[in-house]
């Protein structure tokens, strides 16, 4: 039978993916590309919803795509690929642009947020329609699975509704893909901040672990996480979510589970138990920060892996378009 399809997506707007980034996404991208059909996709189409610098926009992109293979993603296993390479996506996000009521698309509390920011008005009517093009993304390739993290909810229901009512309309063409969260992705939080998550866009740099950056800086930044009153190593959510974050973060890299560190650090207080987390985060991210140097010193190879990405998924793309233009009534082309 049949491998199930998963498509997922991460947005090429930093320097370095972070902690949150690697354990929310990521890790787990790589671990489905053993038992699924998998298509990852650095997406720069929504990167620019917001205001950006092309020269930028290119770096990252290809900073993002290096640190998605360092991390293992295996061109061989899975497609990974940029979505402006396939520009199916923007076409189909037309369509589907055409079967989105303005109130159901105003829905969207992501939007509210991302706006807040910079003024309702301000906002571009691209960063409105961006769960439209993420929806797009998701059906073109007939995804059954999308490994989110829980933010992403209502957009993936949107992503249903639209597709069913696509097929409803015009006949049944696309799946309907299920949501795939894991429960950790929502949990790691600002260092600094440990009732916020960890976010590119609202921690400060103090709060954030970069999957690129210097182990030395690493370890400086754990060492001076923010820790609760007290001296116990243990998982309270409520009392201590500085040290539960910190435990969560080391469980999450190492596989031992919360309570056998809980009991590990009885009684030796926050010192050495910090400084394993330290070293925790320094061995994942080591590898992964020397494999993405080595891909971005030969541009001219990563860019042929991204091309073979572009390829697979342009063909899957192409496929689905094909149908949709037809079932939408398009003309075709002599
Ligand atoms: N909106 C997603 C996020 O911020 C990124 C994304 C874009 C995505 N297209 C996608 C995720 C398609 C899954 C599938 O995380």
């Amino acid at each position: 039978m049949a491998r199930p399809r998963v498509l997922s997506g991460i947005q090429p707007t930093a320097d370095s993916f972070h902690l949150g980034n690697y354990l929310g996404a990521v890790r787990q991208w790589v671990t489905m590309q053993e038992t699924y059909d998998a298509f990852y996709c650095v997406v720069d189409l929504h990167a620019i919803t917001v205001p950006h610098d092309p020269a930028e926009l290119r770096r990252r992109s290809r900073v993002a795509a290096a640190q998605l293979l360092a991390a293992g993603l295996d061109p061989e296993r899975c497609t990974v690929f940029v979505q402006s390479h396939v520009p199916e996506h923007a076409e189909l996000a037309w369509v589907l642009n055409c079967l989105t009521g303005m109130g159901e698309a105003g829905r969207m509390t992501q939007f509210k947020d991302k706006s807040a920011k910079q003024g309702e008005s301000a906002a571009s009517v691209g960063l409105f329609t961006y769960p439209i093009l993420q929806a797009a993304d998701i059906l073109l390739y007939q995804a059954d699975r999308v490994p989110v993290g829980a933010d992403q909810k209502q957009h993936l229901e949107l992503t249903r509704d639209l597709g069913q009512r696509f097929n409803h309309r015009f006949g049944e063409t696309f799946t309907l893909p299920q949501p795939h969260i894991l429960k950790e992705v929502e949990k790691i939080t600002d260092l600094q901040d440990p009732t916020a998550k960890m976010s590119k866009s609202s921690s400060s740099p103090q709060g954030i672990l970069d999957v690129l950056e210097a182990p030395g800086t690493l370890r400086k930044k754990v060492m001076r996480a923010v820790t609760d009153t007290g001296t116990d190593v243990l998982a309270d959510d409520d009392n201590k979510p500085g040290v539960t974050n910190l435990l969560r973060i080391q469980s999450a890299l190492t596989g031992t589970p919360i309570p056998e560190l809980e009991a590990r650090y009885a009684g030796q207080g926050y010192g050495t138990f910090k400084k394993d987390v330290a070293e925790a985060v320094v061995e994942a991210f080591s590898p992964i920060r020397e494999r993405t140097e080595k891909l971005l010193a030969n541009e001219a190879e990563l860019d042929r892996l991204l091309a073979i990405g572009a390829e697979r998924a342009g063909a899957v793309a192409r496929g689905t378009m094909a149908t949709v233009r037809d079932r939408i009534g398009f003309l075709p082309r002599a």
